[in-house]
């Protein structure tokens, strides 16, 4: 049994083919999934895929990416979305300074405030972190980010600062990167992390592992990224995913 804790199933390039794509999923393994938000829109469309799908899961949130449309009226409408009952988390939301398309400063007010509304509702945070390593973990112990829980997705950062994330409150999530050849980094995390702190994700449609890297990803490719960790850490593929699911049931507060 595998948990993808993190697709972009109301993508453009999937949407067209759930039907398909989760019935895949399923043969792989792949039993739970959670649908991940990173505007308004498309967190309205993952907990319409939630609702329709009993394996999908949902989390709303703004993508800093969007920082800047973040304000009062959006908030209020992220809040109510998540008091569906299969929403599990407030995210995607975070820093990303690698492509900086909304002003640093905006990115982390928008950051701040979606951070303030998981502690309003009781819920974990799943973050984005790209290039932004220091300021988002300054973040995250200024403002008790991870007093619900939370995941730090598609994880690419240090060991040690994988570490600090955990005393945080947090999970570590690794994506189809760990299966690449200059993935070293992330490749240590994976080894050395205690595996009560690490989950699996695909970020689909994005990321897509080794060896299918080139196509479109969806949620039964999590597999490979599974069975690199697994070869990364001797165990049994199905031990790891085993454990990853119970994580990940852990932080998404979901009875297994
Ligand atoms: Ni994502």
């Amino acid at each position: 049994m595998l948990f993808d804790t993190h697709a972009h199933l109301q993508d453009r390039k999937l949407r067209g083919d759930l039907d398909n794509i989760l019935r895949r999923a399923g043969e792989a393994g792949v039993e739970k999934i959670c649908c991940v938000g990173y505007d308004l829109e498309s967190s309205r469309e993952a907990v319409q895929i939630a609702r329709k799908y009993r394996q999908v899961y949902a989390a709303v949130g703004v993508h800093p990416h969007d920082a800047k449309t973040v304000d009062d009226n959006l908030v209020q409408k992220l809040r109510d979305l998540a008091r569906e009952p299969k929403v599990v988390a407030i995210g995607e939301t975070g820093l990303d300074y690698y492509r900086d398309l909304s002003p640093r400063d905006v990115q982390k007010e928008a950051f701040i405030v979606q951070i303030k509304l998981a502690q309003e509702l009781g819920k974990p945070l799943i973050i984005h972190d790209r290039e932004a390593n220091q300021d988002v973990i300054d973040i995250v112990k200024k403002h008790r980010a991870g007093i619900n829980g939370g995941i730090m997705h598609c994880y690419s950062g240090s060991l040690p600062l994988a570490l600090e994330s955990i005393k945080a409150g947090f999970y570590i999530s690794l994506a189809g990167p760990l299966t690449y050849k200059n993935a070293r980094r992330s490749q240590e995390v994976a080894a050395k992390l205690p595996m009560d702190r690490l989950l699996v994700e695909t970020d689909c449609p994005y990321l897509t592992p080794e060896p299918l890297r080139g196509r479109l990803n969806e949620p039964a490719h999590v597999r490979y990224v599974a069975v690199k960790m697994a070869e990364l850490r001797g165990q049994h593929p199905d031990e790891t995913a085993y454990l990853t699911w119970r994580n990940a049931c852990q932080v998404y507060r979901i009875k297994d």
